[in-house]
């Protein structure tokens, strides 16, 4: 009987982990991919009850800029077996130009969540052809086996990012170069004047900002992570604790950040500012 029962329990533990498998993951990525490019939902395994939300708003998904077909120009993906859930950047430079960050999250091989920051025209420094531009140039290469840094200290330096902002005297693990990707506009272009080139150094706000809602995805492999959150006080037209959504997509090695990608939905073009 004991040892049936912990024969079930290992075959369980194996579907498991098969159903979580960075292979099950990269598959369900393309389906994504390829769901987006059409436009057509039904080329997802959805479970029957999964949760669909664009710019921290849970909408139908049957409205979702999922349901649009999209010339996707350039896409980037990081897997987290562990949460068994997907992050995927992409970049369209066609009719409507869009940058769009989404997370997926895996239950029994079915998406059982999907949510999106979805960012074009008059979004926080929106320019699709400079993030096609910049993003296409850097790279972000699978981490040697031995060299790799723990899913603890990738989000630590992710988190000491955002967290900087309402402290400015906190340390960040700022690798050197580093190259941060807003919207469009790169702190690493060769003429940035007022910016530093090759830093990723932030200025201090002009009143420190609590960023939450925190929301991650993490890949030790590709030593990446991303974090959906909320941006409070960049848009004006809101009171200053309201909550963009923003998502910042970091590359660490080394335990430093190499890269940046910052996405936020503004709600009055440019946030008003
Ligand atoms: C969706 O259904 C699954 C399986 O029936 C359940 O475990 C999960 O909690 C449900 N999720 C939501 C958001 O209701
Ligand atoms: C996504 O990017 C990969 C390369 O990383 C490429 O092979 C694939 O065709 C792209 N998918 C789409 C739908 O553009
Ligand atoms: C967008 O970026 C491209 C490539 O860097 C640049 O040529 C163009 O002037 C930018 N457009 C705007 C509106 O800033
Ligand atoms: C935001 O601040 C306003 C007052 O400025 C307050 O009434 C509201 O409860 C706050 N909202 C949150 C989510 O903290």
């Amino acid at each position: 009987m004991l040892y049936s029962t912990s024969l079930s329990l290992l075959a369980l533990a194996s579907t498991a982990h098969a159903a979580c498998s960075r292979g099950f993951l990269q598959e369900a990525t393309t389906a994504y991919l390829q769901a987006q490019s059409a436009g057509k939902i039904s080329i997802l395994s959805l479970a029957s009850n999964v949760s669909y939300a664009e710019n921290n708003t849970p909408i139908d998904i049957q409205k979702g800029v999922i349901s649009e077909a999209i010339t996707i120009d350039f896409n980037r993906s990081i897997y987290d077996t562990v949460q068994c859930a997907t992050f995927t950047e992409l970049t369209a430079t066609s009719s409507h130009p869009y940058v769009i960050h989404t997370r997926i999250l895996y239950a029994e091989e079915k998406i059982r969540t999907i949510e999106s920051v979805v960012t074009d025209t008059g979004d926080w420094a929106f320019n699709a052809t400079g993030h096609l531009y910049w993003t296409k140039q850097e790279t972000w290469d699978q981490i040697p086996e031995g060299k790799r840094d723990s899913r603890t200290v990738i989000q630590a330096a992710g988190d000491a990012y955002l967290d900087q902002w309402g402290a400015p005297s906190l340390p960040v693990p700022l690798g050197t170069p580093c190259a941060r990707l807003e919207g469009g506009f790169y702190t690493a272009r060769e003429d940035s004047i007022s910016l530093q080139a090759n830093t990723c150094k932030m200025g201090a706000f002009p009143q420190p900002l609590k960023v939450g809602d925190r929301r991650y995805i993490i890949d030790e492999e590709l030593g990446a992570v991303d974090i959906f959150n909320g941006f409070p006080w960049l848009e004006q037209s809101k009171p200053a604790n309201y909550s963009t959504p923003s998502s910042n997509f970091f590359k660490v090695g080394d335990g430093l950040i190499r890269y940046i990608h910052e996405i936020t939905v503004c709600a009055t073009p440019r946030c008003g500012l």
